[in-house]
């Protein structure tokens, strides 16, 4: 691998993509592409996007090209494509509430987007890594029986009980929301392209990522956004009991994850549930319990209606990722979450 393509550069995961792949690989070149839309989107100073890719050209000078476009600009990905090997594609409208205000702009983001960049992977014949999520199941999930405790839900069916769910669960016949729809249909394009054309292709419906420089907002990045309400003192809402569970993953094990399907020669294609799987899954109110006793003090939280499609508890089946890319998480929920307050306790300002 030469040069890599990360879409979304100027984000959470993008940054730390870029920042992988060019330490991991000395001679690797990375072009980064993104318009800075969470920027203009949740009312985040851009400069603190842009902070992004200065540290990355000061680590890794004029190993990294920064471009900024549009990934509905198909003619101009076109051209940035050209004679890439890899495509770390990562871009995307991330929030499910500003895709139920506005789909339109979720659905070409999403959708067409993600069509722009495997067609410009298929001129390029490059690896695809696409950045699925768990919302592709929808409110399927909310279809396993589940049971309550004291701090968390849990499946009740011994199925998916400290299991969590595989890739063979079913993605249809349910409510998504329309971010969930729009992702499936970029999930389902990724799929087709190497069925259809022989790309290798990786489709990775991650669940909850965390970890440093994420932009945390209370519509997007849950575990960030906790982190830093605890630490700036500010009130954070949760919709529903707060007893909802979610599988948490270290974003560097994410992307180890995305560097074994790159290099292993033999799997050309593969769909894989990525989280931090039944080890690492934690509730709403666990972790606000797990930052009051971290930080010596209460945190300020309001309660509201669940919201809309919200499933109650996802936890990701990590077993194919083990089996066929010999894969786990290596920082658990516990080191992860430390990581995090150490990071903001520094930078405030993130
Ligand atoms: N963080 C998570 O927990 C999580 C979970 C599941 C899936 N995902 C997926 O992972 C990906 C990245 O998430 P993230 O947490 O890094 O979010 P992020 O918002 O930090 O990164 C997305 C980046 O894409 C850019 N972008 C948006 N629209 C664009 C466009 N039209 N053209 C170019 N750039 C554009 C944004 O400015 C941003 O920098 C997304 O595809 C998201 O759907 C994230």
């Amino acid at each position: 691998m030469e040069k890599i393509l990360v879409t979304g550069g100027a984000g959470f995961i993008g940054y730390h993509t870029a920042d992988y792949f060019l330490s991991r690989y000395p001679q690797l070149k990375a072009i980064l592409v993104d318009n800075f839309m969470r920027a203009k989107l949740y009312g985040i100073p851009t400069n603190m996007q842009w902070e992004n890719i200065k540290l990355l050209k000061e680590r890794y000078g004029h190993r990294v090209e920064f471009i900024e476009l549009d990934i509905r600009d198909h003619e101009k990905l076109c051209k940035v494509a050209k004679n890439v090997h890899v495509i770390a594609h990562i871009a995307a409208q991330v929030g499910v509430p500003t895709s139920i205000k506005n789909p339109r702009l979720d659905y070409e983001i999403n959708t067409t987007g993600t069509f722009n960049v495997l067609e410009a992977a298929r001129k390029a014949d490059a690896i695809v890594i696409y950045c699925s999520t768990n919302k592709v199941y929808g409110e399927n999930v909310n279809k396993i029986p589940i049971e309550e405790h004291e701090t968390r839900y849990d499946y009740a069916d011994p199925k998916y009980k400290g299991r969590g769910v595989p890739e063979n669960f079913p993605i249809d016949l349910s409510a998504h929301t329309p971010y969930g729809v729009s992702k499936l249909a970029g999930d389902l394009y990724t799929q087709e392209y190497h069925y259809t054309y022989g790309l290798k292709t990786g489709v990775f419906r991650m669940s909850c990522i965390y970890g440093e420089r994420q932009l945390g907002i209370e519509e997007q990045g849950w575990v960030a956004w906790f982190v830093k309400a605890a630490i700036e003192g500010k009130t954070i809402t949760i919709y529903g009991t707060g007893k909802q569970v979610r599988d948490i993953l270290y974003v560097k094990d994410l992307i180890k994850a995305w560097d074994l399907f790159i290099n292993k020669k033999e799997v050309k294609h593969g769909v894989y549930n990525t989280g931090g799987g039944p080890e690492n899954t934690i509730s709403l109110v666990e972790l606000i319990k797990l930052l009051e006793e971290k930080l010596g003090r209460k945190m300020e939280v309001k309660y509201a209606d669940w919201r809309l499609h919200d499933q109650k508890v996802y936890y990701s089946d990590i077993t194919k990722l083990q089996q066929k890319l010999n894969w786990k998480p290596e920082v658990d929920k516990l080191k992860g979450v430390e990581k995090l307050i150490e990071e903001k306790l520094c930078r405030r300002e993130i």
